[in-house]
């Protein structure tokens, strides 16, 4: 079965760099916003009988990135593609996986139903927020799903810049499982702080037992970085117990603006994956997903 490669807005740079990666045509999904906002999307390609790689990061503007992917999906459906895949690799909506306040929406189950049902056959995504639930096949019940988590791609970017991290550090318990892979590829200890979320911009840190960073050079990593307080906040306690660096390592760098001011608060360098495109972006994730799409074919 032939395989193409389609880039919505938000994926063009990522779905050209894994068509590569995969050796199958990559082809542009034509676009448009009508004055009132709505999107509209055309497919210039034959897509039947195709396996149809949908490529679309969902920021910045996460809403309309995901009603772009779903007129895609169910459309590529309607024009006959054999398979559609969702290449997702910022899937927004993550983060809110409970009701933390009586009445809200749980918008990681909604946001996946409404992937399932326009049509997908397997959703794959990079370093998802999985907090409250362990697997992403909790939210994806119905269709296959992968969750890349960057563990190689962030320790061969230290390597490749020479960091030599001695110590990986990880912001909060949920960041454990992306801190002990990146730990395991560099042969470094690591150690795991605790947090609290005082709001949306303000978080507070808390040192657990065992941290020895004195005079290390210490590699911080976590799957997201936004307004890059987390980030911020162990820097500086890692600093004050004499850290001699803390280089900064994050799957996906929300805005940039929260990049530039944790250079100015004291962490000495930081890297984000091309999952969001940004300055910041200096970790490729195209490879990953390229694994991650050849494991989903032998389902
Ligand atoms: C939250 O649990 C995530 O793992 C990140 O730690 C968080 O999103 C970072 O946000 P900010 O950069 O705004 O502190």
């Amino acid at each position: 079965m032939a395989s193409i490669v389609i880039g919505c807005s938000q994926g063009r740079v990522l779905g050209k760099l894994l068509a590569k990666r995969l050796k199958i045509p990559y082809f542009d999904l034509s676009t448009e916003k009508f004055p009132d906002g709505e999107t509209r999307i055309r497919f210039r390609q034959k897509l039947s009988g195709k396996k149809v790689l949908l490529v679309q990061s969902m920021y910045p503007f996460p809403n309309d990135s995901l009603v772009e992917l779903l007129l895609a999906t169910e459309t590529a459906r309607e024009l006959g593609a054999k398979h559609v895949f969702a290449v997702v690799p910022y899937f927004a909506y993550a983060r809110q996986d409970t009701r933390f306040n009586d009445g809200e929406c749980v918008s990681n189950k909604i946001v996946a139903r409404m992937v399932e049902d326009a049509g997908a056959d397997a959703f794959i995504t990079v370093a998802t927020h999985l907090h409250r639930i362990s697997s992403l096949r909790d939210i994806f019940t119905r269709i296959h799903s992968q969750n890349v988590l960057l563990g190689k791609e962030i320790a061969d970017y230290a390597i490749a810049r020479k960091l030599k991290p001695s110590l990986v550090v990880g912001p909060d318990w949920e960041s454990k499982p992306l801190v002990r892979e990146v730990a395991l590829r560099l042969h470094c200890p690591s150690y795991v702080f605790r947090k609290q979320r005082l709001s949306g911009r303000k978080v507070k840190s808390f040192l657990t037992p065992g941290l020895d960073c004195r005079g290390k050079r210490v590699l911080l990593v976590d799957d997201i970085a936004s307004t890059g307080n987390t980030l911020v906040s162990v820097a500086k306690i890692l600093k004050k117990n004499g850290a001699k660096s803390v280089d900064c390592a994050v799957a996906h760098l929300l805005d940039e603006k929260g990049g530039k001011s944790v250079l100015r608060k004291g962490v000495d360098s930081l890297a984000s994956s091309n999952s969001v495109s940004s300055a910041f972006s200096k970790i490729d994730c195209s490879q990953a997903l390229a694994h991650a799409v050849a494991r989903t074919d032998r389902f």
